[in-house]
């Protein structure tokens, strides 16, 4: 494998227990990295250790909640190589019928979230000097998708996680920390099936590639990120859309 070869390096991934983290989770493993495996859901992140050939660390995190991430980073007792900060959630409605609620919840577990674990994690590794953090963004970040949906909170929270990813990528940058976001397009997973048929045909035929993307192929992308294949690269959010934003 090797520079994308991740042998003796420990990777944390956040709401891993199922989707795009967990297959992140699985190829990192894949790639020889020890796996430490959290969700807000607990069951659902002790479930998905099932899958994996070592079983990883599990750990119930909510990373809405800022102590419960500081609790966390104790009990591991030491910092890890790479952060994936991938837990997110998507509420669609127009905007007119957007609550407060749908509005915090968006914002705090996509941008919040990504602050808080990058603030802990990313301070820790700074201080070793050395480290990787790679951003589950969107291409909802970067543009308006055509409105089988609408989705404010969501692209605002994920236009957020782009600027976090550069400005912390600057702030770090000379204390060998690199920050990267990879911003998927339409991706197969739980969050994109309670959208009926028709919409999810309408995204594949909007798409260049014609077609949805597969969580492997969001993991590979991450795994470059955090690998020492990109040694050079931080502050880039890396579109894995089929060419989505091309058009
Ligand atoms: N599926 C797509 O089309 C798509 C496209 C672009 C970006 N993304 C992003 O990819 C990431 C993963 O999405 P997915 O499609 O696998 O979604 P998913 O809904 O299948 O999985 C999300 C996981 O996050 C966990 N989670 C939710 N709230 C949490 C919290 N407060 N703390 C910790 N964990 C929490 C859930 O329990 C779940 O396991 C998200 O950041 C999402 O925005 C997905």
């Amino acid at each position: 494998m090797g520079k994308f070869d991740l042998t003796g390096k420990t990777a944390l991934i956040t709401g891993a227990g199922r989707g795009i983290g967990l297959q992140i989770a699985l190829t990192l493993q894949e790639a020889g990295a020890d796996i430490i495996l959290t969700d807000a859901d607990a069951i659902r992140a002790t479930d998905a250790a099932d899958q994996f050939l070592v079983k990883p660390q599990v750990h119930q995190l909510d990373v809405t909640d800022s102590q419960s991430v500081r609790d966390l980073a104790a009990r591991i007792g030491f910092c890890p190589d790479i952060l994936v900060n991938n837990a997110g959630v998507s509420r669609a409605a127009p905007t007119k019928h957007t609550t407060d609620e749908d509005w915090r919840v968006v914002l705090s577990v996509n941008l919040d979230g990504v602050f808080y674990c990058s603030r802990t994690f990313g301070s820790l590794m700074a201080e070793r000097g050395s480290g990787a953090i790679v951003n589950i963004s969107s291409m909802c970040g970067d543009v308006v998708t055509r409105q089988e949906s609408v989705v404010t909170a969501y692209n605002a929270s994920k236009a957020g996680v782009n600027m976090v990813t550069k400005t912390l990528a600057c702030e770090w940058a000379r204390s060998g920390v690199r920050v990267n976001a990879v911003a998927p397009g339409f991706v197969r997973s739980e969050m994109t099936d309670k959208y009926p048929e028709e919409v999810v045909k309408a995204w594949s035929d909007q798409t260049p590639m014609r077609r949805f993307g597969q969580p492997h192929e969001i993991a590979s992308a991450v795994q470059f990120l955090a690998s020492d294949a990109a040694s050079y690269i931080t502050g880039t959010v890396l579109l894995v859309d089929g060419g989505y934003t091309c058009w």
